[in-house]
């Protein structure tokens, strides 16, 4: 199956352009990148961007910081940049001594322009709606893909509109894609509702559809990974054991699986080097746990989701059947975490300095569990992956945090407050 890590890198078909093509993951039929709008194969398969020539790391030296060092591992030379990528590694000494593995770092792509990991993608995403010369851009989002979108479209003078599920996005992502200038159309239905509807519009011709079911988009995304493990080689030698990462809509995973992929088919990476990919979702929506621990090929819809991590309320994650082998080619594997491990998870991180949304802090909580279980390892070199900044959600931060305390206008009184006297 194409999509096995130790697959061989595959052929230039007829209809690639500069190397690059579309090919259907489920039946192989390759497509010309840019001479039509398509963003699924045959029957609503999944498509993946392929390249004649994947990327060795020599092949990044010297190329700058940020997503387009990558760029060898992408479809155009440069993009609509903000800059993003380029974000920090952060050690958690504490955090790593509490949950008992030998290292653990936390990657937070809160620190891209926009305050997360989607800056990745829309540098690419929107470079793409350029060459295709599109009009409006459009996406469904529980947030974050709406603040990008907005952003990077207003970057690169085109309209957007954003799909939002009423009520459930969070208060710094809705006043992003609000100040950027985004057309904000709340939906009374839940993220997969809006999914559904903004695949309509595209495909009636009405928008450029910019979620994850857009190859191009996960393009970017890699760039997660590849950073990873150049830093991870910088500052010990060797490649991290386990990249543990919250799930949505599986887009990241797929990216992070790909990116490896390709760097073992260039013959850069040994397959036994390539992280164990682990997802963490929110119990209240939780499809991908399920399909890992029953073995599926692919998630059942799951129509009633909760969780206070707005931005992985998902029930119908679309990357699915490009994630479920990555997380077990990788011999990873997929954990549900409850709202309460979410909230603990996002205060540690807090005392190490790291300020995360809900969504973000899952993968420390689904770390927790899983090593608390035995499934992770003492010895292990970890990543974990916090995907949004913390001022995404002001609500949750203080709902996590302490509160603030009245006092008078007064400095015996505040000396008296603080037990100085
Ligand atoms: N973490 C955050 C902060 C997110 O915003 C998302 C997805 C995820 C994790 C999950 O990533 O979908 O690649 O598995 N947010 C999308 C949005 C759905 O609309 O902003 P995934």
């Amino acid at each position: 199956m194409s999509l096995e890590l130790t697959a061989p890198a595959p052929d230039a078909p007829d209809v690639a352009e500069d190397g690059v093509w579309l090919a259907d993951i489920e039946t192989g039929e390759t497509y010309a990148p840019f001479d039509e709008i398509r963003y699924t194969g045959e029957g609503g398969n999944l498509l993946e961007v392929r390249y004649a020539e994947p990327p060795t790391f020599e092949d990044f030296q010297g190329q700058g910081r940020g997503v387009w060092r990558y760029r060898a591992a992408l479809p155009f030379e440069e993009g609509v940049t903000l800059p993003e990528g380029d974000t920090p590694l952060h050690e958690a000494p504490r955090l790593r001594e509490d949950v008992g593995v030998e290292t653990l770092r936390i990657k937070h792509e809160g620190m891209n322009p926009t305050g997360s990991f989607k800056d990745r993608g829309m540098t690419v995403g929107v470079r793409v709606a350029k060459e295709l010369g599109v009009g409006r851009l459009a996406c469904a989002s529980t947030g974050n893909t709406s603040a990008a979108l907005a952003a990077y479209g207003a970057r690169g003078g085109m309209e957007t509109l954003v799909l939002l599920p009423s009520g459930k996005v969070a208060a710094g992502k809705i006043a992003q894609a609000a100040l950027h200038d985004a057309r904000i159309l709340e939906v009374d239905g839940n993220f997969d509702a809006c999914l559904d509807l903004v695949q309509e519009l595209a495909a009636r011709g009405e928008v450029y559809l910019l979620n994850s079911l857009n190859p191009f988009r996960l393009e970017g995304q890699k760039t997660i990974g590849l950073e990873i493990l150049e830093e991870f080689r910088d500052d010990y030698g060797r490649f991290p054991d386990r990249i543990v990462l919250p799930v949505g809509n599986a887009g990241n995973t797929s990216a992070l699986y790909k990116a490896f992929r390709e760097l073992v088919q260039s013959g850069a990476l040994d397959p036994a080097e390539v992280p164990k990919l682990t997802g963490v979702q929110a119990e209240g929506a939780a499809p991908m746990v399920e399909a890992i621990e029953n073995g599926w090929a692919d998630t059942q819809r799951w129509e009633e989701v909760e969780t206070r991590a707005t931005a992985i309320r998902i029930g119908n994650p679309v990357n699915a059947p490009k994630a479920l082998p990555g997380i077990r080619g990788t011999g990873g594997t997929a954990v549900a975490v409850s709202d309460e491990a979410i909230t603990e998870a996002q205060r540690d991180l807090a005392r190490e300095g790291i300020g995360v949304e809900p969504a973000s802090a899952a993968s420390v909580a689904g770390l927790r569990k899983l090593r608390d279980r035995g499934v992770v390892d003492a010895g292990e070199d970890v990543v974990c992956l916090t995907t949004g900044h913390l001022l995404k959600d002001p609500d949750a931060a203080f709902e996590a945090g302490g509160k603030p305390e009245p006092v008078p206008n007064d400095l015996d009184a505040i000396l008296d407050h603080i037990g100085a006297n």
